[in-house]
């Protein structure tokens, strides 16, 4: 697909509002675009320059916050930016959110996330966009360095392994590991083995 024109960029981002305000009950909100080099509609870089500056501040105060090894901050600033975050939740230093879709994520009491973890709500790749739900359900542990995809749910008590690049939706309980990662049941033996 070529370029967006105005109409089409019109058309996505109120797509992408109802997406976010909750009207629907779709986990992933996916449009065809050009490529990222020019104008998308999507990117924030593509509003006026005050906007964008105002959106690096943003993303600057959260990802100098995540850095940080005090938790309480974190957890209110994330709530301040639309994130839904329970009771006991800890986020490791050095872990980086998403700072331009907080309102996408979700993260249930009793949560861990190790050091260095990524959460990503949207991604673009060369002819299209994408933005995504996260939900980190009660009790599930993010293990240090992995990284988890937009649109992606981790179950209950689930554990996501240490380095784990996450694609696709953990049951509750569950392990997942690896890259690209292999998901291991409650009470199932590795395949592998
Ligand atoms: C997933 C995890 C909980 C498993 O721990 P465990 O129950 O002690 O498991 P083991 O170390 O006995 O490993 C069991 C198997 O999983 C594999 N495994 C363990 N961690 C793995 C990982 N991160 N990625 C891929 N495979 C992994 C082991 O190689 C082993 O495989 P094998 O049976 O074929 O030899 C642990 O490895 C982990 O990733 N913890 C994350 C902790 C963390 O990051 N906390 C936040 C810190 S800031």
């Amino acid at each position: 697909m070529g370029n967006l024109g105005e109409n089409d960029i019109r058309e996505a981002l109120k797509g992408l509002r109802e997406f976010r305000s909750g009207k629907t009950n779709d986990r992933i909100f996916e449009y065809p675009t050009g490529h990222p080099s020019s104008p998308t509609g999507f990117c924030f870089c593509d509003k006026s320059v005050l906007k964008t500056i105002a959106v690096c501040i943003r993303g600057g105060i959260l990802a100098f916050v995540l850095k940080l090894p005090f938790n309480r901050p974190k957890v209110s600033l994330l709530r301040k930016m639309g994130a839904k975050i329970g009771k006991n939740v800890y986020i490791s230093a050095g872990v980086w959110i998403d700072p331009v879709y907080t309102d996408l994520l979700t993260i249930e009491d009793n949560v861990m996330i190790g050091m260095f973890a990524t959460i990503v709500m949207h991604e673009f790749r060369i002819n299209g966009f994408r933005a995504g739900k996260v939900i980190l359900r009660e009790g599930s542990l993010i293990g240090g360095n992995a990284a988890i995809r937009c649109g992606v749910e981790v179950g209950a008590g689930a554990t996501v392994a240490a380095g784990t690049v996450l694609g696709k939706d953990v049951p509750p309980g569950a392990i997942a590991r690896g890259n690209p990662a292999r998901i291991i049941n409650k009470g199932e033996k590795d395949a592998e083995k």
